[in-house]
């Protein structure tokens, strides 16, 4: 996954796309939250962000939308761990797509495509899909990323060599 970050400092389409988005505070301070074990929300949301990228620009997609939706789509900015200091009513996994669209609404300029890859990205957890093809990448890049967050939390915490859940990642990682 690591390989990822890396080129994603060298891709000049990438980084202009999401200039906007890194360089903002509040974005920034996702870094201030954890998401999957080790990893805070802003690497996760990073890194969703430049594989959704990845893949939609490979098969002529949207991918200033997808970068854009992936790197917000998680901007709930609170410790989800935590349900009684923040005083947030229903379920993380239920509500943080909505609570993340609309921080992001009040800080961006979004189109509707990206609001509703934002709100609608935990989909199935959720009840309704997005509307859009990309934001279905989101839905399962997404879900990719947290499984090789856990792996490689997993991993370190063992000192496990990688298995079979590290073989299917990296296939995954070598077809985007
Ligand atoms: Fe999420
Ligand atoms: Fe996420």
């Amino acid at each position: 996954m690591d390989n990822y970050i890396i080129d994603s400092r060298n891709d000049k389409e990438f980084q202009e796309i999401i200039k906007e988005l890194i360089e903002n505070e509040t974005v920034q301070s996702m870094n201030n939250y954890l998401q999957h074990c080790k990893t805070t929300c802003y690497e996760h949301c990073y890194r969703v962000s430049y594989l959704c990228y990845k893949f939609c620009k490979k098969h002529n997609l949207d991918y200033k939308s997808a970068a854009r939706a992936g790197m917000l789509h998680d901007l709930f900015l609170y410790d989800w761990r935590k349900k009684a200091e923040t005083g947030r009513k229903g379920l993380h996994a239920y509500t943080h797509g909505a609570t993340a669209c609309d921080n992001a609404s009040k800080l961006f300029d979004l189109s509707e495509k990206e609001k509703d890859m934002i709100r609608n990205h935990m989909f199935p957890v959720t009840v309704y899909p997005p509307k859009s093809v990309e934001g279905f990448i989101l839905t399962i890049v997404d879900k990719y990323c947290t499984m090789a967050e856990f792996n490689q939390y997993i991993c370190e915490k063992y000192s496990m060599q990688s298995l079979i859940i590290n073989y299917v990642i990296n296939k995954f990682g070598l077809m985007i």
